[in-house]
């Protein structure tokens, strides 16, 4: 048994040689000291023992299985110091390396220009008042005097969710709920974003647009024309100028298409222009009174005027942007050029 016992122990003396990772070990532990391993398979055997040679071979047995314990214990320290003190050598940090600066972001031209517009228009007194993007019929059409067989539904390519629900077509729709739930004075802006069935390198289906409200008792075309000459001084420049041209929105009458003289050549005729020397920015009118009518205001005692702007049409005009796409593209070179 003396010789047997010799045997294991050289055996394993000879297996943990080259051991270097703890896993190995482990397995060569349980080779040994597991459950089926070798010195488990001797404990068993113990039973075919004649009886009075039992407790000398279970005292060897035993001394040799706290041996064993020992040396793996042993080992077990050994190595596990030896793979700690590695992953602290792998892990290390120098921190004499120059560091990784973090990008920062720039904000996007038109949040640039729909923070400018709002402050403007905050600082004459406007209130914000944000209206929903999923519209129904009517009070994206209907309550603006547009009812179902307007020809005027066609300037404007409308999705359609159901046959009565849509994507507003454009922010006039917040007006109405604005007048429904408010007497005058009212002075609301209501910037958001508006869908169209029109795609090219000035439409884009998704834009942003910003919608004036003013209505008090005596408001006149004098009182938008006064307002718009204060804006285009503050968005384009102090020497520019506007002009009102006839236009037609069912909304209003009457209506007017806003110009601003050319911030590019002053007025004599360039490009941007398109040797006009004028720049169309935006629609207004004075508030039809059928409009006020609906929402319950007298159109006898008040009056007022509302305008309609596309905000990436500003933004574009104004950085001399020439693709609306490339306001939406997301791409960091072009954004990148708005860093403040
Ligand atoms: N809603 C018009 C459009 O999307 C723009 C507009 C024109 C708004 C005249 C107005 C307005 O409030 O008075 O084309």
């Amino acid at each position: 048994m003396q010789d047997k016992i010799n045997e294991i122990e050289q055996s394993i003396d000879k297996a943990v040689q080259d051991v270097k990772s703890s896993k190995t070990l482990q397995e060569i532990k349980m080779k040994f000291l597991g459950k089926t391993g070798t010195i488990s398979a001797l404990m068993k055997n113990m039973r075919d023992v004649p009886a009075d040679e039992r407790p000398k071979m279970g005292k060897l047995l035993n001394a040799l299985r706290e041996w064993c314990e020992n040396k793996f214990d042993e080992l077990e320290n050994r190595i596990k110091n030896l793979e700690l003190k590695k992953k602290y050598a792998d892990e290390k940090i120098d921190v004499t390396l120059p560091g990784k600066k973090p990008e920062d972001g720039a904000i996007h031209p038109n949040t640039l220009v729909k923070r400018e517009l709002i402050s403007i228009f905050a600082g004459m007194g406007f209130e914000v008042f944000e209206g929903p993007e999923i519209e129904n019929d009517y009070y994206n059409f209907t309550a603006l005097n547009t009812p179902s067989d307007h020809p005027a539904r066609d300037m404007q390519d409308t999705f359609y969710i159901t046959e009565d629900l849509l994507l507003r077509t454009q922010t006039s729709a917040g007006q109405v709920r604005v007048m429904e739930n408010k007497k005058p004075p009212i002075k609301i802006l209501s910037p958001g974003k508006v869908y169209r069935s029109d795609d090219d390198a000035t439409h884009s289906p998704m834009f942003t647009q910003m919608e004036g409200l003013v209505v008090d008792k005596g408001i006149t075309l004098c009182d938008l024309k006064g307002m718009l000459d204060e804006f285009a001084k503050k968005i384009f420049g102090e020497n520019i100028k506007t002009r009102l041209r006839p236009s037609y929105f069912p909304f209003t009458e009457p209506s007017v298409e806003v110009d601003v003289s050319c911030f590019e050549c002053g007025g004599k005729g360039c490009r941007l222009c398109k040797g006009t020397g004028w720049i169309e920015v935006l629609g207004a009118g004075i508030v039809n009174r059928r409009v006020l009518e609906g929402c319950g205001i007298d159109p006898d005692i008040y009056s007022g005027f509302a305008f309609g702007m596309g905000v990436e049409r500003i933004a574009m005009l104004k950085y001399g942007i020439n693709n609306m796409k490339l306001l939406f593209e997301g791409d960091v070179r072009f954004l990148k050029q708005f860093k403040a």
